[in-house]
Order: structure tokens, then sequence, then C-alpha cells
């Protein structure tokens, strides 16, 4: 049953209110906080298939699936938001290489059943997580959002389906404004340990290193050394959680004043490898986890890094948290939360 109290609307009824779809993941669940903590009204929209109840900090939480269309437009008529911004889908390029109709279902499907109910509940305000791996293997780095779009794995041609439904709708509706946010590798937790990644089954490297760090997985694995820079692994442009929720919200304000469509990477615009971000791991822990070189991952380019020019022009984003040990410091506190129980 949805938990959504109406009473929830009356509560503040000066503030603007933002429906966000997966809002109990990783991603989400910290950009509703920021959201909470800047006035605005949340209600989450996460059917809980990788999302946790407890990460839901701020306002309520519909327990819903995008599949459910009446469900859905229920949920929009009741809240009337100003604004939606979509965070529910599947992430891992890895998986989505063995299950792509998983991926073209939850993310490029699903996208078009919340449009439709967008559009018919009268919304014309939305932020959409789309991804660097739309970029695929770029030509150049960093890479711009004028790039070629080429994914090398369903998961990032499931999110370029999505921006493309985006534009076209974009075009064809005149009321209708969305950013569209390619987030690179985002890691790092919520620098007081609120929240912080929490799945079952984690694959992102940082968060493998610190759990294999606390004897969680017996060792690390390093997906290729024969990548062609300089130390043979793949480099990533790792931004802190905190400065992507804060684009979010950069992105929020940029919408409610008028602002017009637009496409902006999320990234530092410098990257490490996966032997440094390892490095570094042990250095932050303390602990010297082993370390398995192994073959190449499918699906995996060996270099993204951002070029962030634009963000920081069009919506005067400021990341605070550049600084690969601070964004490994936040993730190990809250593994270390997270395995004493999260109280
Ligand atoms: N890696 C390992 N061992 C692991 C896990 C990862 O060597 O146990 C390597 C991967 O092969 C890759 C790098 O670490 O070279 C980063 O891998 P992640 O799984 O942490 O992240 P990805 O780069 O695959 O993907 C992430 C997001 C995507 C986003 C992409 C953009 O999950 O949504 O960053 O840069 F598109």
């Amino acid at each position: 049953m949805p938990t959504h109290r109406s009473s929830l609307i009356t509560q503040n009824s000066c503030a603007r209110r933002v429906l966000v779809t997966g809002g109990a993941g990783y991603i989400g669940s910290h950009v509703v906080l920021a959201l909470g903590e800047a006035g605005y009204q949340v209600l989450t929209y996460d059917n809980l298939s990788t999302g946790n109840r407890d990460a839901v900090l701020h306002g309520e939480l519909v327990v819903g699936d995008l599949a459910d269309k009446p469900l859905l437009a229920q949920t929009i008529a009741d809240f009337q938001p100003d604004a939606v911004m979509h965070f529910a889908a599947s992430i891992e390029v890895g998986e989505s290489v063995n299950k792509p109709l998983k991926y073209y279902r939850n993310n490029s499907v699903h996208a078009l059943n919340l449009l439709e109910a967008v559009r018919e509940a009268g919304v014309n305000r939305l932020i959409f997580s789309s991804t660097a791996a739309v970029y695929g293997n770029p030509l150049e780095l960093p890479v711009t959002e004028d790039t070629l779009l080429a994914p090398i794995n369903p998961y990032g041609a499931s999110k370029m389906m999505s921006e493309r439904f985006l534009a076209d709708l974009a075009q064809a509706d005149e009321a209708f404004e969305y950013v569209a946010l390619r987030y690179f590798n985002v890691a790092g937790a919520d620098p007081q340990s609120r929240l912080g990644q929490d799945y079952a089954n984690p694959t992102h490297l940082i968060t493998r290193a610190l759990k294999t760090a606390l004897g969680i997985f017996p060792k690390l694995q390093v997906f290729g050394t024969d990548y062609p820079t300089a130390d043979g692994t793949c480099i990533r442009d790792y931004i802190h959680i905190s400065d992507l929720a804060q684009a979010h919200l950069d992105a929020l304000t940029y919408l409610l004043n008028d602002g017009t469509s637009q496409i902006f990477n999320c990234g530092y615009g410098h990257g490490f490898s996966v032997r440094e971000v390892v490095s570094m791991a042990r250095q932050v822990s303390g602990i010297d986890f082993i370390v398995e070189e192994t073959d190449r991952r499918e699906g995996d380019p060996a270099e993204l890094i951002a070029a962030n020019a634009q963000i920081r022009r069009e919506l005067g984003w400021q990341p605070q948290h550049d600084d690969l040990e601070f964004i490994l410091r936040t993730a190990w506190d809250w593994e270390l939360k997270l395995s004493k129980g999260r109280n």
C-alpha cells in the first residue's frame, strides 16, 4: 500500500514540490535529503528493488513500480509536483551486457511510462539521471556534451534512448523543459554518514574495495591491466555524491526559473586509475587487502573524463569535494557504520 499522506501537501504549502523516482537508492536518497534541507516538499516513488526504506530521510515514500501506470498516475495527480527527478533505473554496466532486456525495460520503457504520466498530469519540468556511459569509448578527452553518443553497452544505450525521448518531447511540446545530467563515477557518502551506498551486491570499485578491506569480500579483482592508459588500468572521473546532489539542486533552480532544456556532464574534469583508487582505499582504511589482477570486464571503456565547463557556466555549479581521499574517507566512514549496524 502507498504510504503517501495528503497531510504532507498542506504542511508547507508554499514550498515547491518535487517527485523523486528512485529516491530510496544511493544517489536519489542523497538528493532527497538535500532537497529537504533546501526546503522542498519531496515525495519518493520507489519499488525498493535495490533501494532501502530507511534511506528516505525526508518526505514520504510511495512503494511503487514505474510499470504500474495507474499508481504512478494517481501518485502524480495527488502530489501535484512542480518538477520530477527521475533516478529509478538499473545501473550496472557489467550486468547490462548479460541482461540487456532488463536494462531496456527498466531504463527505457519505464522512462517512457514516466514521461507519459508526467505529461498527462501537466507537469512540465523534469531532471533525468543520465550517464557518461552514453559516450562509449569517446574519441576525445575530456568528453564534452557534444561528443558523439556511441554507447558500448546496453546500460549506456538504454539511457541514450531515454535522452532521445526527452529531446523529442521537448522539441514537440513547448511547455516541457528538462535537464539531463550525465553522471561520471559517483562515489563517496554523506559527510555526516547519514546515507551512503547500500546495495545487496555492490559492484562499484570503491564500495567493493572498502568492503574487501572490511573482510566482507575475500579479495578485490582488478578488471584488466592492459588498457592503453599509463598504468594499464581504466581511468574514471570520480565525483563525490554531495557535489552531484548539489548539481541536481542547481538544475532544479534553473528549471523553476524558466531555464530551457539542457544536458550537462557531471564530473571534476580529471580521473584516477583503478590502481590509484585501490591504493587510496588501502591508505584510507589502513588495511592492505588482497588484490587480484584479472581479465577485462566486458563493456568497460578505457578512460572517461568529463569536461564540466557547461554545468559550471550555465548552472553556476561549484564542486566542493574534488578530492579522492575525501571521497574514500566518507565512503569508509559509511562502511564502518554499516558494518556496526546503521545506528
Ligand atoms: N572495477 C574493478 N574491480 C571491481 C569493480 C570495478 O577493477 O571490483 C573497475 C571497472 O572495471 C572499471 C572501474 O573499476 O574500470 C570503475 O568501475 P565501476 O563499476 O565502479 O563503475 P563504471 O565505470 O563501470 O560505471 C560507473 C557507473 C555508470 C556510469 C559510469 C560512468 O556505474 O553508471 O560510471 O563513468 F556510466
